[in-house]
């Protein structure tokens, strides 16, 4: 079977979502397996843009199954809203979607602990949360005692573990001190019944579906959310999303085992960016973050946060590279670093005076490294419109060449704007 997967080797927006969209013609099936509505993944097709938060970046090929994973954390109400956005826009969201009844629920209680936590936890540097109740979800899920599945939106005592997990969240967000807003179980259980039957024609064992398709070997493609260094365990701990966003998650997140997975593709940019808290050594707070940002459009697609913006850091690009068992990459927004007179890469990083291409596995040691920067001479012209990765300008394409030798892996791909047609693949 041939399995791929896209894995994002950053802080996550690395123009995923536009990959996707390009190989799920490629492939029978196309599945979100971690993350929830955290991500946004935008995909421009024939001039319209969407931005798809739970549903997966193949919706927009008639012929490919989507599939919603366990791994999944969903809020009902922006997946129906999402649902409904499509459709209103003559994209069909029907039995060509299936969603898991073991993916968890977000429930109002989770947005108000990721608030007040978020309140509590002022004092030190902040994770910055999208807000969206993920964490909470995820934590929940682990605990297993106040856990709701989707399929258990559907059983005869869904009512009543409504009521129990109300009574004992609302001590807990009491505890919690702040302004917990008041949870009332008859209008929480009301809402969520009118979700679970809007939900119902798409609801499914995709364990069981994904399964039968490894047997029947059709083709999937796992479409990552987020990046590999918001791992909850291989990442910048804790300044990490609830999930395994690198491509250790495949197989927890779907049901399908690793070995299953032939093919992985790591997506990068061709600089850095992060949203939320947490050290990132390469960031530039000044004149070339600002050229990044305006140039790249760098505001969150969920939060509208401006994003972090620095030099590429190949160091950590290793690191997820081979964390995520990539084998080949995609360079996006190379067309966003046009027109500085030179570009930065980080080599190495120097912590408390020594020199390492390790990726430090404790936070603290991160925050003090100090990048070991290798510099380029930058390309003095747009590239938006070029469609061959050798009619690239010879800065751009020394820079490309620069990049994969540092992270170990050939480019297979360089995208130079958002629409399908400014892509370019390396002759094979
Ligand atoms: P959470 O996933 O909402 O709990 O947020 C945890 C951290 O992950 C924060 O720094 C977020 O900004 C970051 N994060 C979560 N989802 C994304 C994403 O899709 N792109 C970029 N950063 C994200």
């Amino acid at each position: 079977m041939p399995g791929t997967c896209v894995i994002g080797l950053q802080w996550g927006d690395e123009a995923k979502g536009k990959i996707v969209d390009l190989l799920a013609g490629r492939h029978d099936i196309v599945v979100r397996y971690q993350g929830g509505a955290n991500a946004g993944h935008t995909v421009v097709t024939q001039g319209e843009t969407y931005k798809l938060s739970l549903i997966p970046s193949g919706i927009f090929r008639r012929e490919v199954q989507c599939v919603v994973a366990g791994g999944v954390v969903l809020n009902p109400a922006t997946l129906i809203e999402e649902i409904n956005g499509l459709s209103a826009r003559g994209v069909p969201v029907a039995e060509n979607l299936i969603i898991s009844d073991r993916a968890h629920v977000i429930f109002p209680w989770h947005f108000e602990e990721d608030r007040l936590l978020n309140e509590l936890c002022t004092s030190g540097e902040a994770i910055g949360t999208t807000m969206r109740g993920i964490g909470p979800c995820y934590r929940d899920k682990v605990g297993r005692s106040f856990a709701i599945r989707l399929g258990d939106m559907y059983r005869d005592n869904f009512q009543n573990r409504i009521e129990q997990i109300v009574r004992a969240k609302s001590q807990i967000l009491a505890g919690l001190g702040g302004s917990a807003m008041p949870l009332d179980a008859d209008e929480i259980f009301e809402t969520y019944r009118e979700y679970a039957q809007r939900l119902k024609p798409h609801v499914a064992d995709t364990t069981a579906y994904l399964l039968d398709a490894v047997d029947a070997d059709r083709s999937i493609l796992f479409e990552g959310a987020q990046g590999a260094l918001l791992d909850v365990d291989h990442g910048t701990f804790p300044f990490v999303t609830s999930s395994n966003s690198s491509g250790v998650g495949v197989a927890s997140g779907s049901g399908v085992a690793g070995r299953f997975v032939t093919k992985v593709i790591g997506i990068l940019k061709a600089y850095a960016t992060r949203v939320g808290g947490g050290p990132f050594p390469t960031e530039q707070d000044n004149d070339v973050g600002q050229h990044i940002r305006d140039r790249g459009n760098e505001y969150g697609t969920v939060t509208k946060r401006p994003r972090r913006c620095g030099w590429f850091d190949a160091v950590a690009a290793r690191y997820t590279a081979r964390l995520s068992g990539v084998d080949v990459l995609a360079i996006m927004l190379l067309d966003v670093p046009s027109l500085l007179p030179e570009l930065q890469i980080c080599t190495a990083y120097e912590i408390d005076g020594q020199r390492t291409t390790d990726f430090p596995s404790h936070v603290d040691d991160l925050r003090r490294a100090v990048p070991v920067y290798e510099i380029m001479p930058g390309w003095r012209e747009e590239i938006t419109h070029i469609r061959r990765i050798e009619d690239l300008p010879t800065g751009a394409k020394d820079y490309l060449d620069r990049i994969s030798e540092l992270v170990g892996r050939p480019i297979e791909v360089v995208s130079v704007g958002p629409d399908r047609e400014q892509t370019m693949f390396a002759p094979s």
